[in-house]
């Protein structure tokens, strides 16, 4: 079992779906803020089988929730001072985002008018499930779908 060291302040982003990490780092901007950054990458979890985990250890308030709640909203958001877990948030469905994720249909407008804003709008609450606004494509590989086993 791989051991990595708790943070001491920051953020702990539990029960990803297997898998989805790297989109998250990328989506969330990681690579372009000042902090440091462990990816859990398979671990075996007993509520979800295999899970990642991402560490950031940042000034809290720097993430962006919204990204998180979009990819997916069963994410686990603790939240980290002086060594401790001072919150699990609860994280809240956005109605719309903007410019975070890009349409993926060749044939959607915003590929064809690349000036127009990417706009995503939440169209299933109880699933989190955001479309396009132009389109109806749904967000990209971020809407739920389970991924097959490797
Ligand atoms: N953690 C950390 N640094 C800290 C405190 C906690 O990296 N200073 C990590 C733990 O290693 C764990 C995660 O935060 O991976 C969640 O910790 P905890 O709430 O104690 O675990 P569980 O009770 O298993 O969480 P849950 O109930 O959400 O499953
Ligand atoms: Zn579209």
């Amino acid at each position: 079992m791989l051991n990595v060291g708790k943070i001491e302040e920051g953020y702990v982003l539990d029960h990803i779906e297997a898998g989805q990490s790297l989109e998250l780092y990328k989506h969330l901007g990681l690579a372009d803020m000042d902090c440091t950054v462990a990816m859990i990458q398979n671990a075996k979890s007993s509520k979800m089988g295999r899970k990642d985990i991402l560490k950031v250890e940042c000034g809290i308030e720097e993430l962006n929730m919204d990204v998180l709640a979009v990819i997916n909203h069963n994410i686990t958001v603790n939240v980290v001072k002086d060594g401790e877990i001072v919150e699990k948030k609860e994280l809240t469905l956005p109605k719309q985002i903007k410019n975070v994720f890009k349409c993926t249909n060749p044939r959607c407008i915003t590929s064809i008018e690349q000036e127009l804003p990417h706009i995503f709008i939440l169209a299933d609450e109880d699933k989190g499930i955001y479309r396009c606004k132009y389109c109806e494509e749904k967000v990209g590989k971020g809407d739920g779908s389970k991924k097959k086993n490797r």
